[in-house]
């Protein structure tokens, strides 16, 4: 090799060059090698930085305002992390053919309004976030296709509703949080489809703690009794329960709802939409001893003490829906059993009455018969009497 490219000469100089030939193609073969461990320019999107085994690319931090060249993606990455930059809206297909990814991070963003079916391709999804951003309302669809999802953060964001079907298809979901949202109530069929939850975070939400939360309340004690955990609760409404936490509030002091669904029409739809949502009762109406949580099982006996507890602040509607129907119904059989019972006395009396009537009547006349005969009879004695006397005198 290097003594053929270097013929043999006479001045000495020969040693010195097949060094340096030597350092140099020593050199190229290292590129070589190089080049042939690090194949082609491995593709890794612009302003993004892929980890040295693919797996990791991480967009973050880089002012992004629109998603960076994702055709680009290495075909090996499992992590996509966008996080911190200026997103503010994103295109139905912006992450097609991506179904490798099993992490996708779009936390500190300014995403509002996420199109239906975003995700629809990401079936190896695993991890979601889209925590601190812009979302207000979610489209039904959003979530579609994402049946291995395990994990999914929506903190931190504006939403105030979480819709129906939205959740149907993370059947595998194991992690959520809604919390720091302005969320009110959520509805129980909602939640319903998320089989294998473990955790979920709520809190920070200004939680209206009435008639909308009772079957959201069963479901979630359901989810603790499994073994899942939540994150606290704490109500904003109605202004007694503030800053308490739901779990802790005793599921009697919804009772008042059934029977407020009751009288609805008792579909329970009442109490959904909101019109029998209920009064907030504030718990000087619920709870007149306002201590612990303990006496709220007095509740349940209100037509005990229907009176005594109707004053204070409470709103007049709330103690209308809190005793009305126990008390009233009760008060109306009452009445009913009471009007019954008069019913049969009034009409024992007037039959008691009219035969003495009869009688009384049957009985003057018998007397004025009696009397007008007596006459007679008495003027017969006399005559009786007379004659004896004159029997008697005449004996005389
Ligand atoms: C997805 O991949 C298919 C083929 O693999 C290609 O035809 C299509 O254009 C891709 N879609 C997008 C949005 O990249
Ligand atoms: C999705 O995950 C499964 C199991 O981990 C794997 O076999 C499959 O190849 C993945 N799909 C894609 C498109 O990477
Ligand atoms: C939320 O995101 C904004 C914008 O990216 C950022 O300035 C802010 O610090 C973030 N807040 C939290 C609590 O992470």
């Amino acid at each position: 090799m290097l003594p053929h490219t270097h013929p043999p000469g006479g001045t000495g100089l020969p040693p010195t060059n097949s060094a340096t030939d030597l350092a140099r193609s020593v050199s190229l073969c290292v590129l070589c090698l190089l080049a042939a461990l690090l194949p082609p320019a491995s593709p890794c999107p612009p302003p993004c930085l892929c980890s040295s085994d693919d797996l990791v690319v991480d967009c973050g931090g880089r002012g992004l305002s629109s998603l960076p060249p994702l055709h680009l993606l290495p075909q090996r990455s499992r992590s996509l992390l966008l996080t911190n930059n200026k997103l503010a809206s994103l295109d139905a297909y912006a992450f097609a053919n991506l179904s490798s990814l099993e992490e996708l991070d779009l936390s500190n963003n300014y995403l509002d309004n996420l199109p239906g079916g975003l995700f629809r391709d990401m079936s190896n999804l695993t991890r979601l976030t889209l925590h601190n951003n812009s979302l207000t309302v979610m489209d039904r669809e959003l979530f579609q296709g994402l049946g291995s999802l395990q994990s999914l953060d929506l903190s931190l964001n504006g939403l105030s509703t979480v819709p129906l079907g939205l959740l149907d298809e993370l059947q595998k979901l194991r992690w959520l949080s809604l919390a720091g949202n302005r969320l009110h109530g959520l509805e129980r069929a909602a939640f319903e489809p998320l089989a294998n939850l473990q955790h979920l975070e709520l809190g920070h939400n200004p939680w209206e703690c009435d008639c909308n939360l009772r079957d959201f309340k069963h479901w979630m004690e359901w989810l603790l009794y499994r073994g899942g955990k939540v994150d606290a609760m704490e109500c904003t409404l109605p202004k007694d329960l503030r800053g308490r936490d739901i779990r802790g509030v005793p599921v009697e002091m919804f009772n008042y709802c059934l029977q407020l669904e009751d009288e609805n029409g008792g579909v329970g739809e009442g109490s959904r939409s909101g019109q029998g949502g209920g009064p907030p009762c504030s718990r000087s109406a619920l709870n007149p001893s306002g201590s612990t949580p303990a006496s709220d099982n007095s509740v349940d006996g209100s037509s005990a003490g229907g009176g005594r507890e109707g004053g204070g602040d409470a709103p007049p509607d709330c103690v209308r829906a809190r005793y009305r129907p126990v008390s009233v119904r009760r008060a109306i059989g009452t009445v009913v059993i009471a009007g019954v019972v008069c019913g049969i006395v009034c009409i024992m009396m007037v039959a008691a009455a009219a035969y003495g009537c009869i009688y009384a009547s049957l009985m003057a006349k018998y007397q004025r018969e009696l009397k007008k005969r007596q006459p007679l009879m008495g003027d017969g004695e006399a005559d009786g009497e007379d004659r004896e006397e004159k029997q008697i005198s005449s004996v005389a």
